[in-house]
């Protein structure tokens, strides 16, 4: 008979949320406005239409820097995490988590981005944040960039497009790693760097109306290119200033099958996988794949790359590799087939997969098969930072029983397991959105992911008041158990 493994000892179970879906108090104690601020929930538009829901107009840019019409923006209160972060805490602490992935949200550090001195009120809020994970014994996993830059950066320089964001953040970055360097081992650079071609103004501050006409492309590789090089550079700096820190890349990993055997099938899915696997790569491999080369050169894109660039993508690539995983998608060539909604993207409808109430399908054997590739590809530990069941949860008599959550995990959990049988060094999984907090995607409170239920709805309405899920006491004993009771 075969010899099963358990979950290795010391593999870290926790939770992630991100400081612009979460914190709320967007401009308290001298914070900035990011550009999530200046996202609107847009309740009549279809699922299927993700950058209709985070686009924006001058008159939204306007309203946050002059601070105006709150109640349209979500993320601007998300749960009020900055004023709940010691209860939250507690409850994650009570699970059982021996980490927890935040992220630090720049222009609390900076307002513009730039400046003469960071804000020492921002500083000291993290401080005492990562001192009480300590206090619980929880370690924090934190992320740099998650679609929070401050907004000044974006209006000044179109973003990412520009160099001096790269300094900026290099700037930034430094700050944190010497005001933190006892507290925070574990560090990830940029969220989803892949994002940049789905949603370029929240990934990286980029309005396409900017660029000069036909340049939009051009201008999305060249602040992803930035983007890669900042990485690069404060993952030098991390190890130099923090001995024994790890740092990681984060992708989306957006698993795709072929919807057929059909040759061309086939082939538009390979594309679309070593697309995907792109971001990784440079991050990994310190250099850019020569396909990808040579299909940007066959679209006329051209990336200005200063001399050091490729040196320094090369003698700084990441420790780890970790991910987001929600669903899987197919992909053909044929133009009369079904395409649903996934994370921030269009596939095509696999019949043999059920799928959320956002259209997202559920598909645990995709974890284990992205687990399986990413360590045959990269040969280096795997995360998996962001996974979970975004559900309209229902409160009858101060209760949720969300068991279709618990399946959901149970078998993303059983086919991790799985993974780590056939070899798979997998350090940790935090679950995403481990307590109720506004959608990336939509805007909306409805779309919930946690453990714990929080009293609000997609206005603003409610108590804030934390309830407990059933998987709340399902999560604990899982974490109790190292995974052997599920
Ligand atoms: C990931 C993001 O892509 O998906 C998170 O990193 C996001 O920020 C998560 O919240 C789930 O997406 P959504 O749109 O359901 O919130």
């Amino acid at each position: 008979m075969e010899k099963s493994l358990p979950f290795p000892q010391g593999f870290l179970w926790g939770g992630a949320i991100a400081a612009n879906q979460a914190e709320g108090a967007w401009n308290v104690d001298g914070k900035g406005p990011s550009v999530a601020d200046a996202i609107t929930w847009k309740p009549n538009l279809s699922l299927k239409d993700y950058s209709g829901h985070m686009a924006l107009t001058d008159e939204n840019i306007r309203d946050a820097f002059e601070g105006k019409n709150d109640a349209l923006y979500p993320k601007r209160r998300g749960i009020d995490f900055y004023h709940h972060y010691k209860d939250d805490i507690a409850l994650f602490a009570e699970m059982g988590y021996t980490v927890l992935r935040v992220s630090i949200a720049w222009s609390r550090i900076f307002p513009t981005g730039e400046g003469a001195a960071p804000n020492e009120a921002g500083l000291q809020f993290y401080e005492e944040m990562f001192r009480e994970l300590r206090r619980h014994n929880i370690e924090p996993l934190v992320t740099l960039s998650h679609y929070e830059m401050p907004l000044a950066l974006s209006e000044k320089y179109n973003g990412w497009v520009h160099r001096n964001v790269v300094d900026a953040f290099v700037r930034f970055s430094n700050v944190c790693f010497d005001r933190y360097k006892d507290l925070v081992r574990y560090w990830l650079t940029f969220n989803e760097i892949d994002s940049i071609h789905r949603h370029p103004f929240t990934t990286a501050g980029i309005r396409e109306e900017k660029s000069a006409p036909g340049k939009a492309q051009q201008d999305i590789y060249q602040g992803l290119h930035h983007q890669f090089v900042a990485s690069a550079l404060v993952t030098r700096d991390c190890h130099a200033k923090i001995p024994g820190s790890q740092v990681g890349c984060m992708l989306t990993k957006l698993t795709t099958y072929p919807h057929s055997c059909r040759p061309e099938d086939v082939e538009a899915t390979l594309k679309k996988n070593l697309e995907n696997y792109f971001y990784a790569d440079v991050q990994v491999f310190g250099e850019y794949p020569p396909l990808i080369l040579r299909d940007l050169a066959r679209r006329d894109i051209q990336i200005a790359m200063q001399a050091d660039d490729q040196r320094i993508l090369k003698d700084h690539t990441v420790d780890f590799v970790s991910f987001s995983y929600y669903m899987s998608m197919t992909e053909s060539t044929q133009p009369d087939v079904e395409r649903i909604p996934g994370n921030t993207v269009l596939g095509v409808k696999n019949p043999y997969l059920p799928a959320s109430e956002w259209g997202w399908q559920i598909d645990p054997v995709g974890l284990k098969i992205s687990l399986l590739e990413l360590y045959d590809r990269y040969q280096k530990p795997l995360f998996i930072v962001e996974n979970g069941l975004g559900a309209k949860d229902v409160v009858e008599n101060g209760e949720i029983h969300d068991s279709y959550r618990i399946d959901y995990f149970r078998a993303h959990f059983e086919q991790t397991l799985a993974a780590i049988n056939e070899g798979v060094d997998v350090m940790g999984f935090t679950t995403w959105g481990c307590i109720d907090i506004i959608s990336a995607g939509t805007s909306q409170m409805s779309k919930r992911y946690g453990f714990i239920y929080v009293d609000q709805d997609d206005e603003g309405n409610g108590t804030l008041k934390r309830l407990k899920k059933e998987s709340f006491w399902w999560y604990k004993k899982v974490i109790a158990s190292n995974g052997a009771d599920m």
